[in-house]
């Protein structure tokens, strides 16, 4: 609910359990005056205090006012060069030569419904959603900046986007342009940020604000394995269930910065948005620029609350499901199983065995175009090598059909190599900085998407292979960082421009590939997860999570990605033991029960499979498929920290009217003397009665989440016990 006080010129923001609170104050500065718990209607600006503050300037309109500098006082988005010296959320290079930005209240509108971005994405819905938009003006700068609020009441959700448009009669640029700014007037909160890298991404970091400026940034061109655009401000005691928090997530893909600034009088921002780095933005006269959408979920009840605010939110309003209300396919991934080496009759010799195990797509990996025999050539040349497949998809796809499976592609249309037709016709097309010569990265370059006829020769290509065949699943990958950024199609003032319009050109080109395959389901991958964001959930319902499948680290990695993103957008798959990244070995239930805790997948061989394996398979992919629902729209509840060295780690999905739900533990590695361990379970109903899997008797919910549920104790490392648990 959106509710103007005209008189106190007071916007306040209510959600479910949640309100949050800014003023059109004096002198026209827009003022943050709450976040926190749902409260009763009052103007909160009570809150602020003036004090005559020696090094903080005062504002020209305040007169003699010492008391009232942009210094001190609670933004709702900061500006810069004319009193406000912390982070500031915009910054400008005008005309003049000035990068100062002074804005100052103008209006607003409420709208019903939710606001969409023209080429980003964005959280969408109907009428559960609310719009406010609060136009900001500078005057000397002849710039208006909309800053656009989207509530999800139901949710606890707030979403922001900016625009900017240039008002005067000269172009002027932009160098700054964050998404969401949050003032809080307390220094007592701790930074959470998702930090990692190839292999081991969004580990969660917690750390006390300590004054200055302290954060995580990307600027590697894709939101990155190292840091997520996801973060958390907490208070010092909060944990799983009690405490207040806030999340904050950019839908972003690339170059990011998320900034938390402890300053002077015990008050803390942040800011998220686009990296400033090497960002500039040109606007001639009447351009508009749209910085990408933020979103907030406030949480005074720990972090798990707030991630399932976050699941249902991304699940229900951002992400474009093809299977809406149908169930994704359990899928074999070929991979891990041959790498480059594979030709059609081994692709159907793995999907042969795969079929009467349940599984229900096959994903032909990288490796079936061009001259692609390894990876130093052949991206770029997006037609079939008929060596390897003599047939090409057209005989390949029905073969998979023939044995029930649906069948998907793999492509990575943002690079070249120069071993490749398309390089070597266009090697201009690359990203590439005049008189330098570029830094590879798995010996490839990238592409420069942000230019147009770019994109139409790749898309130009791939739209015939997707049309050639029965395809239902393509895996966009992306597996490099970008370097040597620069474009042969921009002038020099432009060049700040790249990064963004990269990120823009990688959107038209998967919204294009969405709308023409609306059937298709398309899974994310940027070597792994360097590009786990809520940008790419929009275009792609799922996310390959890591490169690493062992199940023990995907314990970690799994964990970390659950504090923002939903299971059933964690691609997750069953491979070998010894597992490939790390050499460990792992029961195959294990293995299953880790996976299954995300998209469901295989990558090995299956033809090498002994039938004992396959009977476990097969048992694997029936019990997926029955509680399908309840893992996948479940509400998910975190019951231990795998980065604790505790003794194992458990996690459950509870069905939303609490009558299921399936509690997963995975053992470390084994002792000869074991400690008696109880697990207390979460999110159930405390006064229905559960039968357990495996028992004759039912407990009831508040004995099973207080007294808890003995763990047997276990013989050989890495074991795991799945409890399914089901009202009376
Ligand atoms: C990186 C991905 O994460 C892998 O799953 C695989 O698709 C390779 N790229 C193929 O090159």
């Amino acid at each position: 609910m959106i509710i103007f006080d005209k008189e106190n010129r007071v916007f306040t923001l209510h959600t479910r359990s949640t309100t949050y609170q800014m003023k059109a104050g004096r002198h026209n500065v827009l003022l943050h005056t709450y976040y926190g718990p749902r409260v009763t209607e009052e103007d909160l600006s009570y809150l602020i205090r003036y004090a005559d503050r020696g090094c903080s300037p005062n504002p020209p309109e305040a007169g003699d006012d010492r008391c009232f500098s942009l210094d001190t006082l609670p933004q709702e988005y900061s500006t810069c060069g004319v009193g406000d010296f912390r982070l500031p959320c915009v910054e400008f290079a005008l005309p003049s030569g000035s990068s100062s930005a002074d804005l100052r209240y103008a209006g607003y509108e409420l709208r019903p419904g939710k606001y969409a971005l023209e080429g980003l994405p964005a959280f969408f819905g109907g009428q559960e959603w609310e719009t406010l938009v609060v136009l900001l003006e500078d005057a000397a700068a002849r710039v208006r900046v909309e800053l656009y609020y989207g509530v999800l009441e139901e949710q606890d959700l707030i979403t922001r986007a900016v625009r900017v448009v240039n008002q005067g009669d000269q172009p002027l640029s932009l160098r700054r342009c964050a998404s969401l700014c949050l003032d809080f007037q307390r220094s007592d909160l701790d930074l959470i940020t998702f930090d990692g890298c190839h292999m081991m991404e969004r580990c969660p970091a917690r750390a006390p604000l300590r004054p200055g400026v302290q954060g995580v940034d990307s600027a590697r061109g894709t939101s990155s394995h190292h840091h997520n655009p996801f973060v958390i401000l907490c208070e010092r005691e909060t944990n799983e269930d009690y405490g207040l928090c806030y999340g904050a997530m950019l839908l972003y893909s690339g170059n990011f910065q998320a900034a938390a600034e402890l300053s002077q009088y015990d008050s803390a921002r942040l800011v998220m948005g686009i990296n400033p780095w090497h960002f500039s933005f040109r606007l001639a006269p009447g351009e508009c620029f749209t910085a990408p959408e933020a979103a907030m979920v406030c949480s005074p009840a720990g972090f798990g609350p707030m991630s399932r605010r976050f699941h249902r939110s991304i699940r229900e309003h951002l992400i474009h499901d093809p299977m809406a209300g149908r169930r994704r396919p359990v899928l074999i991934n070929n991979w891990e199983a041959t790498y480059f080496d594979f030709d059609a009759g081994k692709l159907l010799e793995i999907a042969r065995t795969a079929a009467p195990l349940g599984i229900e797509l096959f994903v032909m990996d990288d490796g079936w175009f061009g001259g692609r025999c390894d990876d130093n050539r052949g991206l770029g040349d997006w037609w079939v090598n008929r060596e390897k497949l003599p047939g090409g998809l057209e005989a390949l796809a029905p073969q998979m059909e023939e044995l029930g499976l649906g069948f998907g592609i793999w492509i990575e249309p943002e690079m070249v190599n120069e071993d490749s037709r398309l390089y070597r016709e266009h090697p201009d097309w690359a990203l590439k900085i005049p008189r330098r010569d570029p830094a590879r990265c798995r010996n490839q370059l990238v592409l420069d998407f942000s230019r147009p006829e770019v994109r139409e020769n790749v898309y130009g290509q791939l739209y015939p292979v997707l049309s050639s065949a029965p395809i239902r699943y393509v895996k966009w990958d992306m597996n490099r960082s970008l370097t040597d950024v620069w474009s042969a199609a921009l002038p020099p003032e432009r060049q700040g421009e790249v990064y963004h319009r990269y990120v823009l050109g990688v959107y038209e080109m998967l919204d294009r590939l969405r709308r023409d395959f609306p059937d298709v389901l398309i899974e994310g991958c940027c070597g792994g997860g360097g590009r786990f964001d809520g940008g790419m959930l929009y275009y792609t319902p799922q996310i390959w999570c890591s490169d690493n499948t062992d199940a023990i680290d995907r314990l970690r990695i799994q964990y970390g990605t659950s504090f923002c993103y939903p299971v059933s957008a964690m691609g997750a798959h069953v491979s070998v033991s010894p597992n490939e990244q790390t050499g460990r070995v792992t029961p195959l239930r294990t293995r299953g029960a880790v996976a299954m805790s995300g998209t469901f997948g295989y990558e090995m061989d299956l033809s090498k499979t002994t039938p004992e394996e396959r009977e476990i398979i097969r048992e694997q992919t029936a019990f997926f498929k029955e509680h399908y629902d309840l893992i996948q729209k479940g509400d998910y509840y975190r019951l231990t920290d795998p980065f604790r060295e505790g003794p194992y780690t458990a996690w459950a999905h509870v069905s939303p009217d609490r009558r299921q739900a399936l509690v997963t533990v995975v053992y470390g590695s084994v002792r000869a003397v074991q400690s008696f361990l109880t697990l207390r379970l979460k999110g159930l109903d405390p006064d229905a009665r559960y039968r357990v899997s495996g028992e004759e008797r039912s407990w009831s919910g508040s004995v099973l989440m207080n007294a808890g549920w003995p763990l047997p104790m276990t013989r050989g490392d890495y074991q795991s016990l799945q409890l399914y648990l089901e009202a009376e």
